[in-house]
């Protein structure tokens, strides 16, 4: 069978799953869910498919596991409870144990590195398919595209040989300067865990192990090796958990990474509170917990506080807390062996599991492949965001269009292998300019010109990479021959785009941005370039918001993509040139200025030895619509090339008890001439709350496919236990009873219905 058959017959298998999974937990929840569909009129509804649910990790082997536990030597023990190469563990060869292999991350298979320092191996093997970044995959606001997203890159694990993925990366995106927010996926704990959770499934249905990370409270670069953060209990458990506790409870996510920072006090890989009690005690964890690279900082104590593996690259790898000091511990009778036993234990259960031991039979992988890269095709097309569009200026109407300009170093930037941290190394990257070439008949001529040039001011603290200090310092003045050559190539065209945004070396991990402003002269080369050419359209890639509003102001068109994958640039054309319709949608807000979003506006970040998160549960759009401070671009807001109504809004029942599920129809009607997707969001609302509340919380999304002029209906189930506060005092999750509205919209700002509920 040939690899893309391999890869659609899977691909078949799990649709089947998820179809009779669906549709058994609508017989399940609906009891007679024929009737009720009558009842409220829904027969022609659509059902969400989104209902993923992992694999409990089997006990089935502990009997060889404590075989084999009893045949090995105290030393072999602790190699596997520690780095013995930059990526993998200890394994033990004498009993068949293998190394337990690791690779990043966020754009695919990281390329391999060397066994014990950071230069790439040089292999020539380990070309990978790059796929859109965390925020992209969120833009899609499509729980199907987690699950691909998860599928296609656990067949590359496979082929690379790897068991364990170091992702998906949920930290919430507490501040928009955070240098991770192009890796991370949202503002929003329910929006986060609905990408994560399919995509932990697709990636552990090919027998790899999601590390989902980093485990919890990690929301800025800056500091991160020692901040201590202080988040309220309510906060943390309804803002900053939600998406981990899903990952664990129903995507069954087969290890976690411990973050760098303290949490109240005490780092994150030797915290008892999130390790044991949380993640374990409450959640019923069975995997294992690995350290991020070099964030352990004790022996018994992170062993004991629920730390299973310390990876890393601090010294020799016997060096680390928990190699030779942990013999040494369990010699002096400070560690038990039967602690030992137990991580090692864990570490082998998840290599049963995965199918790495006991000769099992394990999907081989692909990698690279076709059916790959349009995967990430699939997924980079719908996460395009349509920012603006008078006019109709956009999709580009190519009658009478004779030459094109294409400004800006954003067109030929290439993103995969960039920038501090995971990269991906990979044979396709169609940079927006290659996009425009393979997609534009050859009778238009396009004129491209760089526009601004990508600089540091590296004497003044601009270095890139620099660790965990504030962001690298741009040079903002253009080239005088540089800003000429693009006024000409814009006055010589009939059509200019400006490519302007960020990088991978700009928004990268270990430091937090400074501000939010456009770098590198952008904003002075937009306008110039409109004042030349007024058919300028501005496309922005870029991970994470910038302050775009007054270079964007007199332009009639905004697009937003992102590192976007191996076929951004051909998803981005096919977005631009119509033939693609976007769909995408805002994952976090976009401020007008930095200081309106709630950690700047709490002088709340980045703290110094300490953060306390003064903003509490307002994080996003829950601080704009509480204080009533507008956005640029609200959460969840997108353009699409059609127009849609929704009608028909009804909740099946008026009255509902705590156990029941919402269930909630609406009409999506596409009124305009072409076809197109559109996102239903629903917020749910109760303004009479005893309690702090924001003024709404997304609680269920569905995108929808219409085609022109037609109507769909869609249904979305809300578990009335998703209305709960997290309640302090008693520590549990309440739900309030009374009247609740629920919001359905099409952004955090375009609310065009709303029903009321009753929770007795
Ligand atoms: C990052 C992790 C990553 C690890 C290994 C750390 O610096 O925080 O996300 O998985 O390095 O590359």
């Amino acid at each position: 069978m040939s690899n893309k058959n391999k890869f659609n017959n899977i691909r078949m298998k799990n649709m089947i799953k998820y179809v009779a999974m669906a549709v058994s937990i609508l017989v399940f929840t609906g009891g007679n869910a024929q009737t009720k569909e009558k009842k409220v009129g829904l027969s022609k509804s659509k059902i969400a498919i989104n209902s993923y649910v992992g694999k409990e990790i089997s006990n089935s082997h502990d009997a060889e596991i404590n075989k084999l536990i009893s045949q090995m030597t105290l030393e072999e023990k602790i190699g596997m409870l520690h780095g013995t190469t930059m990526f993998s563990n200890g394994g033990v060869p004498r009993l068949g144990i293998p190394e337990l292999k690791m690779a990043d991350g966020p754009l695919g298979v990281r390329e391999e590195i060397s066994r014990d320092n950071w230069a790439p191996a040089g292999w020539t093997n380990d070309f990978a398919t790059y796929y859109p970044a965390g925020g992209a995959l969120a833009a899609t606001w499509n729980s199907e595209m987690g699950y691909t997203f998860g599928n296609s890159l656990g067949q590359e694990m496979r082929a690379r040989d790897k068991d364990m993925l170091l992702s998906p990366a949920i930290n919430i995106v507490r501040t928009p300067v955070g240098g991770r927010t192009y890796e991370y996926m949202s503002e929003d704990p329910f929006l986060n865990k609905k990408i994560a959770v399919p995509l932990i499934v697709g990636l552990q249905d090919n027998d790899v192990m999601a590390c989902v990370k980093h485990f919890a409270a990690n929301n800025q670069e800056t500091n991160r090796d020692f901040v201590d953060v202080q988040i309220d209990e309510r906060a943390l458990r309804e803002i900053y958990l939600p998406a981990f506790e899903a990952s664990i409870k129903e995507a069954k996510a087969y290890s976690i990474m411990g973050a760098y920072n303290k949490f109240r006090n005490e780092y994150l890989c030797e915290n008892d509170y999130m390790l044991n009690k949380i993640l374990r005690e409450e959640w019923g964890f069975k995997g294992i917990v690995v350290s991020d690279w070099a964030a352990v900082h004790s022996t018994a104590k992170s062993l004991k506080s629920g730390l299973d593996i310390e990876m890393g690259t601090r010294g020799k790898f016997n060096e680390f807390f928990l190699a030779d000091k942990l013999i040494a511990a369990v010699k002096s009778g400070e560690v038990s062996e039967t602690e030992i036993n137990l991580h090692v234990k864990r570490i082998l259960q998840t290599l049963y599991q995965v199918k790495a031991m006991g000769g099992q039979k394990r999907p081989k992988g692909s990698i690279a492949t076709e059916a790959h890269y349009q995967d990430a095709y699939k997924i980079a097309s719908e996460a395009i965001v349509l920012l603006k569009n008078e006019n109709n200026a956009l999709p580009l109407k190519l009658d009478g269009i004779k030459s094109i300009a294409v400004i800006g170093n954003n067109a030929t930037k290439v993103n995969a292998l960039r920038g501090f941290g995971a990269g991906v190394k990979t044979k396709r990257e169609v940079t927006p300019l290659d996009g425009l070439k393979n997609r534009l008949p050859a009778s238009i001529k396009i004129n491209y010109a760089e526009g601004y040039l990508e600089r540091y001011d590296v004497k003044n603290k601009g270095n890139l990479g620099d660790i965990t200090i504030n962001g690298p310092v741009t040079i903002d003045q253009l080239e005088p021959a540089k800003l000429q050559e693009a006024l000409e190539a814009a006055k010589n065209s009939d059509v200019a785009i400006v490519f302007a945004g960020s990088n991978r070396d700009y928004e990268t991990e270990a430091s937090d941005r400074r501000d939010l402003h456009l770098p590198f002269g952008q904003e002075e080369l937009i306008k110039k370039v409109l004042e030349v050419n007024p058919r300028t359209i501005v496309v922005f890639i870029a991970g994470a918001p910038f302050e775009i509003e007054e270079a964007t102001k007199n332009t009639n068109a905004v697009v937003w993509s992102w590192f976007n994958g191996s076929e951004g640039g051909n998803a981005l054309a096919d977005v631009l040139l119509g033939k693609i319709n976007p769909s995408g949608k805002l994952p976090w807000t976009m401020p007008k200025k930095l200081i309106d979003s709630p950690a700047h506006a709490t002088n709340s970040f980045p703290g110094d030895k300490v953060v306390e998160y003064k903003e509490g549960i307002l994080v996003g759009y829950r601080w704009f619509d509480t204080k009533n401070v507008a956005p640029l671009y609200p959460f969840g807001y997108g353009l699409s090339y059609t127009t849609f109504d929704f009608e028909n809004a009804k909740s099946d029942k008026n009255a509902y008890t705590v156990n029941d599920k919402i269930t909630v129809s609406v009409t999506v009607k596409n009124t305009g001439k072409v076809d197109g997707k559109e996102v239903v969001q629903l917020y749910a609302s109760k303004p009479d709350s005893k309690i702090e509340r924001a003024a709404q919380e997304l609680k269920g999304f569905q995108k929808v496919k219409v085609a022109a002029g037609k109507s769909e209906t869609i249904t979305i189930q809300v578990p009335v236990k998703e209305l709960a506060y997290y309640d302090v005092a008693t520590k549990s999750w309440i739900v309030e009873p009374g009247k609740y509205t629920l919001k359905l919209g099409n952004s955090s700002r375009d609310i065009k219905k709303e029903i009321d509920v009753v929770i007795k």
